[in-house]
């Protein structure tokens, strides 16, 4: 570990436990190791991932239980003990197992009887799956649960559970809120790697099998890590991350060829195009033998991809796709394309419209090997937005749902924003594609229509500060994403408590209080910005802070359209663009009427009159207002919640959550004049209730 403070321990805190019945039994259990070796593997042939998780449980419970684990040579026949069985071992090399393989990562975890007492027994079918394991059995200590608390039967539900880091060859990082790269500095990727580890660590422990390491923009120097000369060093931190169990990637330059390969043309069907892709596979598996594979990001705000060449988005994809099939490799090609120079005075398009339009042509023509990462919502990670249509509408195109843990639109990590409930909706949304099941977290999953490949990707938020976040408490959302990915169905509260719990210690009240302050944040950042799904109304550019027409008369696609009589963006078949046809019926039906169309996301398909009632029986108007005052207030409310745990949370974290939690509070009730006095001037209606509108 780098740093002892507990800002950078994040989540794995492993505060020695009180005395007491619990800690005597697992001290005694863990006190005595016994790792049953794998046929054929000799102790010292040890995959890097089994080492990992030795050295996980030696460090944990060396921390909270005060035991050095004495590792037996054969199982003993009586007395307490860990066992630790597995069936395979990961392998190594090219035979290395794929993190995203079925059943990888599994274990379980059972109490038996031992003598006159009992056993705790770990077993997994691979060495991921020990690791996991090791890490579910120190969560469970942390949180003092009781050892029938931590039998279980447990498999990650999503087989890919990625992070994005888009973090740039010079050190910085695109919307990144948490200082610098831990990757890279001066056009380099860092010598020293100990920071890598610890992010690995956290990461591995929450169940993150796969991570991109450099920016979906791919610039020139990054362009170069797939040459000869960049790869040693995209090995080095390769190596760090396959220690536990993560598979890297890289986003590519799809003019790469014309880059650094010498060609004249990048086209995806020219002989010579596809033949130094072949090479540069073989060049790179040559350097990282298990290496994931490319994350594309192609005719999207200005990047190089097939459209030059004439070419589709499966020529592009499936050219990648052939150079990497013969090593196991994934191509994850982003769906965020659409017209980014759109003319604000032309009405027929929608930007809405543009990932579906685009790729639901396209399905079925993608190679096993190829994945679709789709946003969560049809615009870019706003804090309100319906769930993409794209769902459920490619039948035979591999799909991954692609979230922001990176609050870039919804406070930048200085507002307190728990993005779960938010991610747990859209996963939870019935896109009706098939009778039963059609839940996104299904299609997502793969179950959905038997998908060869499926799975999660998130935009981390991570970055060299103190705390990894930016914001202490934003580390709620790198975990909640890691927990979430591995089962959607443990609720937002569940992981909250989790978070806090192994972050704060066991005390209740900071518990129960920072459990409700997660829990409430994503809904109060919601009532203080832009209201009813209609979203953007942010500065251009930097994405903080209110400028309800910044982006009204530009060319990016993400109007509101409001004037004296109404606001919204009418999206229906009847009369506006026609988007409410790209999702199944009954949603599209419901989308269509506002009679049915749910309020939060009115104005995303509606344009309406101010005096317009919503479903909650408010005035469109009265809304905004309503929301906007009670938010602020919220958002000062936090703040108290959080003065009542002075002293009872560490000094350091204490403060500096105070001061962003009092940045908060004064920017929501600049967000809340701005927004409410922008209505009042536009509509000339007054708050029923006479509060204060400039
Ligand atoms: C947003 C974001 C960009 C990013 C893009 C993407 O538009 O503001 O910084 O590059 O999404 O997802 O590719």
């Amino acid at each position: 570990m780098e740093s002892e403070s507990a800002l950078y321990k994040a989540w794995l805190q492993y505060s020695e436990l009180r005395d007491g019945d619990l800690r005597r039994v697992y001290a005694e259990w863990f006190g005595r190791v016994y790792l049953e070796a794998d046929p054929g593997t000799g102790p010292g042939q040890r995959s890097a991932v089994l080492e990992t998780a030795v050295r996980e449980l030696r460090h944990g419970a060396g921390k909270m239980l005060g035991v050095d684990p004495v590792v037996l040579i054969g199982e003993p026949d009586e007395g307490p003990c860990l066992v630790i069985r597995r069936r395979r071992g990961t392998g190594t090399g090219e035979t290395a197992s794929r993190p995203w393989e079925k059943g990888e990562g599994a274990f379980s975890v059972s109490l038996r009887p031992s003598g006159s007492g009992r056993r705790l027994e770990l077993s997994a079918d691979s060495d991921r799956g020990v690791l996991y394991g090791v890490f579910h059995l120190l969560r469970g200590i942390a949180m003092e649960r009781t050892p029938e608390a931590l039998e279980t039967e447990a498999s990650p539900v999503n087989r890919l559970r990625m992070i994005n880091q888009w973090d740039n060859a010079d050190g910085s990082i695109e919307r990144g809120y948490a200082g610098k790269s831990i990757f890279y500095r001066d056009g380099n990727i860092v010598r020293d790697v100990a920071r890598i580890r610890d992010y690995a660590r956290l990461l591995a422990s929450v169940g993150i099998n796969a991570i991109s390491i450099n920016n979906v923009n791919v610039h020139e120097q990054e362009t170069r890590f797939i040459a000869e000369e960049g790869l040693p060093d995209v090995a080095r931190v390769a190596a760090v991350f396959r220690e536990y169990g993560i598979a890297l990637f890289l986003s590519i330059n799809f003019a790469s060829p014309l880059a650094i390969g010498g060609l004249n043309t990048a086209d995806p069907l020219d002989a010579g195009v596809r033949n130094w892709w072949t090479e540069t596979a073989r060049r790179i598996y040559r350097h990282i033998p298990d290496f994931g594979g490319f994350v594309v990001k192609a005719d999207s705000e200005h990047r190089p991809g097939p459209f030059a060449y004439g070419r589709d988005h499966a020529d592009g994809a499936n050219m990648l796709a052939e150079a990497l099939e013969p090593y196991g490799g994934l191509v994850i090609w982003r769906c965020f394309v659409y017209n980014c120079m759109q003319d604000w005075r032309d009405r027929s398009t929608d930007r809405a419209r543009a990932a579906y339009d685009h790729f639901k042509p396209l399905d079925g023509r993608f190679r096993d090997n190829v994945l679709m990462q789709i946003k969560n919502g049809p615009m870019d990670f706003q804090v309100r937005e319906p769930v993409s249509p794209l769902f459920g509408a490619m039948r035979q195109t591999n799909q991954v749902i692609e979230f922001q843990i990176t609050q870039e639109y919804t406070g930048q990590q200085r507002h307190l924003c728990y993005l779960i409930p938010q991610w747990k909706q859209v996963l939870d949304f019935e896109t009706h594609a098939v009778p039963d099941g059609g839940e996104v977290k299904r299609i997502v999953e793969g179950s959905g229509f038997g998908m060869k490949y499926s799975g999660v990707a998130a935009v981390s938020n991570t970055g060299d500060d103190a705390c990894w976040t930016g914001h202490p408490l934003a580390q709620a959302n790198l975990y909640g994403y890691g927990r979430l990915t591995w089962d959607p169905d443990l609720s937002a509260e569940e992981i909250a408590q989790e978070w806090v719990g192994q972050t704060f210690g066991n005390d209740r009240e900071v518990a129960e209080t920072v459990t409700r302050m997660l829990m409430s944040s994503w809904p109060i950042y919601e009532s203080y910005t832009a209201p009813l799904g209609v979203g953007w109304m942010v500065v251009p550019h930097t994405h903080y802070g209110p400028d309800v027409d910044g982006y009204e008369y530009s060319r990016w696609g993400t109007y509101h359209f409001a004037d004296r009589d109404g606001i919204g963006v009418d999206r229906t078949v009847a009369t506006g663009t026609g988007y409410t046809a790209q999702y199944f019926s009954p949603n599209r039906d419901i989308y269509e009427s506002p009679g049915t169309c749910p309020d939060e996301l009115l104005l995303f398909f509606h344009h309406v009159p101010y005096g317009h009632r919503l479903r909650s029986g408010k005035t469109v108007i009265q809304h905004i207002y309503d929301t906007h005052f009670e938010g602020a207030e919220a958002a000062e409310d936090l703040r108290g919640k959080w003065t009542s745990l002075e002293g009872k949370v560490d000094s350091e974290r204490y403060a500096l959550v105070a001061e962003r939690l009092a940045e908060q509070a004064e920017h929501a009730r600049h967000w809340r004049d701005v927004i409410n006095t922008y209505f009042y001037r536009k509509s000339g209606v007054p708050d029923e209730r006479g509060r204060r509108i400039y």
